[in-house]
């Protein structure tokens, strides 16, 4: 069995997935661990919807359809436009990202279409998505609880050989994830998370991160 130090270093984001189905139960299950993630005062603000077959194909459609009519994906979790090193780090990966799948950057057709795959979830054969009820809006720690179970559901997926890619670029376009989920329209769309069987052959899912060395992120307030 995979300890947990394997699988937070093992995981990654997946962005090429096989067509095989994951069984509802393998779901359920994943999501009945990752519900033991912490939340602050135990308010618990996830609400989770879980997504296969032909609604996601419909959303998946709906989301292109949007892109091909020239709406700007918007997300309603706040975003802003990085700047400085926050920006040079998404700059960085997109590189690499391009890199392994040979697209160029004068290639505007092959972008377009890695933009449009992110919006279909990577073509994962379920997603998940994270949403929370509107009146906690201004409650900063309900936004790191549902950043903690994103994580935990990430990390409970490998156990069944399954990969994910938190996938904000597929809740881009809430209208048409309410269509065919029913959401209320009281609740944020916070995030979704693409899982299914990794496609190693897959480019992408070759690409090994880097992070920052421990060092360059960590001030010691230790005793001399
Ligand atoms: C909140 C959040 C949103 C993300 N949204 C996307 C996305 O829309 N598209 C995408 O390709 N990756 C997305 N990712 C994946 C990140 O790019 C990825 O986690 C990061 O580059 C580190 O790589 P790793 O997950 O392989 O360790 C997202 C990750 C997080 C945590």
């Amino acid at each position: 069995m995979m300890d947990i130090i394997d699988a937070i270093r093992s995981r990654k984001s997946i962005r090429g997935y096989k067509p095989d189905p994951v069984p509802e139960e393998v779901l359920r299950e994943i999501l009945d661990i990752a519900i033991r993630a912490p939340s602050a005062t135990n308010a618990q603000p996830w609400e989770i919807t879980v997504i296969t077959g032909e609604v996601l194909d419909n959303i998946k459609k709906g989301n292109i359809g949007m892109m091909n009519s020239g709406v700007t994906p918007h997300s309603e979790a706040p975003h802003i436009r990085f700047e400085g090193k926050y920006r040079q780090r998404q700059v960085d990966l997109a590189i690499d990202i391009f890199k392994l799948m040979d697209i160029t950057r004068e290639d505007k057709e092959q972008r377009l279409q890695w933009a449009q795959r992110g919006h279909r979830f990577f073509d994962a054969p379920a997603t998940i998505i994270l949403s929370m009820d509107k009146s906690l809006d201004e409650s900063a720690m309900s936004f790191l609880d549902i950043g903690a179970i994103m994580q935990t559901i990430c990390l409970a997926a490998l156990k069944y050989g399954l990969g994910t890619c938190i996938a904000d670029q597929g809740v881009m376009f809430p209208e048409v994830v309410r269509k065919y989920t029913g959401i209320s329209e009281s609740k944020r769309l916070m995030i979704g998370i693409a899982v299914g069987y990794p496609d190693w052959d897959f480019p992408a899912n070759k690409l090994e991160t880097t992070r920052e060395p421990v060092d360059s992120v960590v001030t010691w307030c230790s005793n001399p």
